[in-house]
């Protein structure tokens, strides 16, 4: 595996199964070292994280100590039902917390319930609990779309140029829904940032965030640069063919 310090974080390059490891190891030592009284772990959605979730539970990599002591979410999240296949928790509930047996108590969805605006400020409170007043998570995963978009920040989205300094938001994206999302805010109270890109589909959005003109509301995982000294770029070969 490669590596090089980019405006947008540290980019590792490698095959999958070294990028899948390296997250895996990335998370085990950000809970090593950690000082926080709750150890907050955020997934995030797609089909990546899929594949991870099972490698990860097929593997067997994450101690039985960090499984018992880590309380996991999601730094964003479609408003749908938990038993949807397009609920990023759910998927992460059904491919690899069960599997592992996290208890209930350290399993933290958005309360899709309650109707988008509720659902953030409810998720506001758990985070204040869990995490304390200022903080995000110890480690957030992330990917990024073939539009270069971030957690659920879409190309043109205002969260990009004003997010009212709250770190998570709801937010009705023009054809794709509501979507409950970790704010820039929020990823720079985070304390370790990983973003896994895979697959050529990826390559040229990935070469417009490293490469292109610096502007978020067009390529908005750029919005990393701003948190960048926290943050892991973890990316295929194929994803990383145009850098
Ligand atoms: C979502 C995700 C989104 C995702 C990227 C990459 O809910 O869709 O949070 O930001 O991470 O679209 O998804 P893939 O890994 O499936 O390409």
């Amino acid at each position: 595996m490669t590596e090089q310090t980019t405006d947008y974080g540290r980019l590792f390059v490698g095959s999958k199964e070294q990028i899948f490891s390296k997250a895996a190891a990335l998370a085990v030592e950000a809970h090593a070292g950690t000082k926080s009284k709750h150890f907050t772990w955020a997934f995030t959605g797609g089909s990546t994280p899929q594949d991870w979730y099972k490698w990860v539970a097929s593997a067997k990599v994450l101690p039985s100590g960090v499984i018992a002591t880590t309380h996991f979410t999601v730094s964003d999240e479609r408003h749908v039902p938990l038993n949807s296949d397009q609920s990023n928790f759910g998927n992460a509930e059904r491919l690899l917390l069960s599997p592992l047996d996290v208890p209930a108590e350290h399993r933290h969805p958005w309360v899709v319930a309650y109707e988008p605006p509720q659902a953030a400020e409810a998720y506001r409170r758990t985070m204040m609990i869990l995490a304390g007043p200022g903080k995000g998570y110890d480690v957030c995963f992330l990917g990024m779309g073939d539009d270069a978009h971030t957690a659920s920040f879409f190309p043109g989205s205002p969260l990009l140029e004003d997010d009212g300094n709250l770190p998570f938001a709801a937010i009705d994206v023009p054809g794709k829904g509501w979507r409950l999302t970790i704010t820039p805010a929020g990823l720079r109270s985070c304390g370790l940032i990983v973003v896994m890109t895979l697959g050529a589909g990826k390559a040229e959005a990935l070469r417009r965030v490293m490469r292109g003109p610096f502007d978020p509301t067009q390529a908005p995982a750029q919005i990393l640069a701003t948190c960048s000294d926290r943050v892991v770029w973890l990316v295929d070969e194929a994803a990383a063919s145009q850098l």
